[in-house]
């Protein structure tokens, strides 16, 4: 069988990775007060054990008004740390899957419901809601409780909420941070002219709108060990006209290569709530080849990525870089295992587990050698 494109390793800054495969972040809204409990332990626990090359801590709110819910995680204190340290230490004794967090702030698309109760907002009136901040008053749907612009000092603050995060994922062990510029949150809202309308120089031209967010990476830049990388993920285009397009996209992510960012995720949408998505398999696809060809730096594609064939084929013709799951691992948490076999990759996985091996795929399982039983 040729070599697979999807199981060939790749370094990011000084961070080896044993193949293309990241899990993207995903939101369990099953935090209390910002933090961690078992059930992160359990979820990320499974995950850390999958053989994709890197776990990615869902989006983590550096300021409490940052959360999209009232269960969203958080890292802007210590208890916040100290729940996320017990969980990523014991997963460290398991698994070597590097392991990395992304930060955010919601803002305008903050104070809401949890999912699975509906998601509707929740005014600063309710028990469980809060005041939404954003560059400008506009609020998501019509209907919604308008965010208060940001002022400078409020500016600062979140500027320097992101910062400390990123001294605590370092602090944590972490091997990378994600900034979360994508699906309409805060650094969103100042990218896209349809949810920034100030008229400092935060906003307007394009380089006005890009500033806040390349300030924040600046700072999580200096704030992050200078070995470990720092990515950013983006929405590549609003779906809808008048809004963020992908040539601003190009700019931006020029922008962010020449500030030390270190790779790219590109998504897309989640802006505007009447978006026109072209939502068919490998959608993103497009949008990395194309920002491919302003940048070195890697690019990762996320998007209805599901069969192992369509991977390999998405890294096999040098479209992007990696490429990130989420709903498909939930789904299957042994998909790297499947598409190794599918393949002829080879995963890393628990010595606990290397009996599982079907004899017509001997030799895709590795043993993880962080993991010595005769130590306990
Ligand atoms: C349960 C769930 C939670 C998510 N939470 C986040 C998140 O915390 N941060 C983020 O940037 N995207 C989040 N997303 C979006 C995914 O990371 C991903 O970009 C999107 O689902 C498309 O990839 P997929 O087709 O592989 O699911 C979430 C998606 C799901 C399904």
């Amino acid at each position: 069988m040729p070599r697979s494109a999807l199981f060939e390793p790749i370094k990011i800054r000084s961070l080896s990775l044993n193949n293309r495969i990241a899990i993207a972040p995903m939101c369990q809204y099953s935090a209390v007060d910002g933090c961690m409990n078992d059930w992160h332990l359990v979820h990320l626990g499974g995950l850390s054990l999958s053989g994709a090359a890197m776990l990615t801590i869902e989006a983590t709110a550096v300021v409490p008004e940052g959360r999209i819910t009232y269960a969203d995680l958080g890292l802007w204190n210590d208890r916040t740390y100290s729940s996320m340290s017990l969980v990523v230490e014991s997963i460290r004794r398991w698994s070597s899957m590097p392991i990395g967090i992304q930060l955010s702030h919601a803002g305008r698309k903050g104070s809401t419901e949890v999912p699975w109760k509906g998601g509707r907002q929740l005014p600063p009136t309710d028990g469980l809601g809060w005041q939404t901040l954003a560059p400008s008053r506009i609020p998501y749907r019509q209907e919604m409780v308008a965010p208060l612009p940001l002022d400078r000092q409020q500016m600062k603050n979140v500027r320097d909420g992101f910062a400390a995060a990123a001294i605590r994922a370092a602090r944590l062990g972490l091997d990378f941070v994600q900034i979360d510029v994508a699906h309409g949150y805060l650094l969103h809202q100042f990218l896209s002219p349809l949810t920034n309308r100030r008229d400092d120089e935060y906003g307007g031209s394009l380089n006005n709108r890009m500033r806040y967010p390349l300030e924040v990476l600046d700072v999580v830049r200096s704030a992050f060990p200078a070995q470990k990388p720092v990515s950013v993920r983006l929405s590549a285009t609003d779906w809808f006209e008048g809004g963020w397009q992908e040539e601003q996209s190009l700019a931006f992510a020029y922008e962010l290569q020449k500030r030390g960012c270190d790779v790219i995720d590109v998504s897309s949408g989640g802006l505007h709530p009447d978006q026109k998505m072209a939502l068919e398999p490998s959608y993103p696809v497009p949008f990395a080849r194309a920002l491919k060809s302003v940048v070195q730096i890697p690019i990762v594609a996320v998007g209805l990525i599901t069969d192992f064939d369509q991977a390999e084929a998405i890294i096999g013709t040098g479209d992007a870089d990696m490429i990130a799951l989420a709903r498909a691992i939930l789904f299957d948490p042994r998909w790297p295992w499947h598409a190794a076999a599918h393949l002829g990759g080879k995963v890393r996985a628990p010595l606990q587990y290397l009996r599982s091996e079907p004899i017509r795929f001997r030799g895709i399982l590795e043993p993880d050698f962080r993991i010595d039983v005769s130590s306990l």
